[in-house]
């Protein structure tokens, strides 16, 4: 882009002084979206990238005098590689915003990054409750794990079960799926009867599934990160263990929109806690869903996708709020507060802890017009996440 900008200027003529050539270059706004393209979470990277280009198209490529640039590196979910990708952007582009992190070891590589640069980092799909105290300079446009963990813990005991096993990926947002759902669920009068931690890289569930059909608990609680629900889900049901009389029940990570549908109808009834579903009944999203569907041969938006539009719309408010000539300071304070309507519901940028303020919806599988959706029945409306202030 910086050489098209600069050879622009040669083609352009002898007229063009070399100041209005590097005057063209300042007048970009570039974001560094840094994403897993590849590797075990590329849905989380296609789906957050999608989204951010057609946030840009429906809205423009020009904001406050300001043309964005949008540079997208892949970071393979290596978090020694996204802080690479960080130091790179930040000290060769020059970019104003970094973006994007598919998970919780990549978002906190870069936070020294940004704090050290004063560069925002908009964190679009990572979701550890931690992750927003690692720098001053952080805002998140996803959800947290205990935000959506603990709504299922409530909805749970009045729902006949009592007792829980959980089975979650070994790091942050697993730990904290663990913790809170365990927490709230024998606050209210149930009973965690064993946790299972399997591991992020190469999962193999089948140990800890059939040490759960042993166990026999009235449910099994997961969490995995989006991309590996569709295994869980195989697994949970060649091995009988729905027929067995043991419920699956989790985040809805395990039931994401971008798997869904070739989960089959194994899935029908599975009852999930989240923010977002693309079955949302409402008119933004309706609109959102089908933009989307329309300009990527008919994938179905997931949760990541919503995480990087939303995050791509408080990036060109802030941008527009601070008239364009605002630096990292000025957009990171342009950022907080925002509060607008989602494809997701309402939302609200904590001004305090940078974090989220979402609904979490109770949802179940259910086939919708020949396809397999997570319908939401019931609204916990304006959630923070309870990992904040303990
Ligand atoms: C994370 O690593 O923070 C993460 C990744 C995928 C999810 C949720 C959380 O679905």
């Amino acid at each position: 882009m910086k050489r098209k900008t600069i050879s622009m200027c040669l083609v352009g003529g002898l007229a063009l002084t070399l100041s209005t050539c590097v005057w063209a270059d300042g007048n970009a706004f570039k974001i560094g979206l840094i994403l897993p393209m590849t590797g075990p979470q590329a849905s989380t990277g296609r789906q957050v990238e999608a989204a951010a280009r057609l946030y840009m198209a429906q809205n423009g490529d020009t904001v406050a005098g300001k043309k964005i640039e949008l540079i997208v590196k892949d970071d393979t979910s290596a978090p020694d590689v996204t802080k690479r990708a960080a130091q790179e952007l930040v000290v060769s582009d020059k970019v104003n915003v970094l973006a994007g992190f598919g998970i919780t070891p990549s978002a906190l590589a870069v936070a020294p990054i940004a704090t050290q640069s004063k560069t925002p980092q908009v964190v679009m799909a990572a979701a550890t409750s931690s992750i927003t105290e690692a720098s001053p300079y952080i805002i998140r446009t996803s959800f947290t794990l205990p935000q959506a963990s603990v709504s299922l813990a409530d909805w749970a005991p009045k729902n006949g079960i009592k007792t829980v096993v959980t089975m979650v990926s070994d790091y942050g947002p697993g730990i904290d799926a663990e913790k809170f759902f365990k927490e709230r669920l024998t606050f209210n009068g149930g009973q965690v009867t064993e946790s299972l931690r399997v591991p992020l890289r190469n999962p193999d569930f089948a140990p800890f599934l059939q040490k759960v059909r042993d166990l026999k608990p009235d449910a099994l609680f997961v969490f995995v990160p989006s991309g590996a629900g569709a295994a869980v889900m195989k697994q949970f049901l060649e091995r009988g263990m729905d027929k067995a009389g043991i419920r699956l029940i989790g985040t809805g990570d395990i039931t994401d929109d971008d798997q869904l549908n070739d989960m089959g109808d194994g899935a029908v009834g599975v009852v999930t806690s989240h923010h977002y579903s693309a079955y949302h009944p409402s008119n933004a999203n309706k609109k959102f869903v089908e933009a989307f569907q329309k300009a990527n041969k008919g994938l179905r938006p997931n949760y990541m996708a919503v995480g990087g539009y939303d995050g791509m719309r408080v990036i060109y408010e802030a941008l527009k709020a601070t008239k364009g000539s605002g630096g990292g300071d000025a957009l990171l304070a342009a950022m907080k507060g925002q509060i607008f309507e989602s494809p997701r519901g309402p939302m609200f940028i904590d001004a305090q802890t940078r974090d989220v303020v979402q609904n979490i919806y109770l949802r179940k599988v259910e086939r919708k017009d020949g396809q397999l959706y997570n319908v939401e029945f019931e609204t916990i409306k304006d959630v923070k996440d309870p990992g904040k202030n303990r």
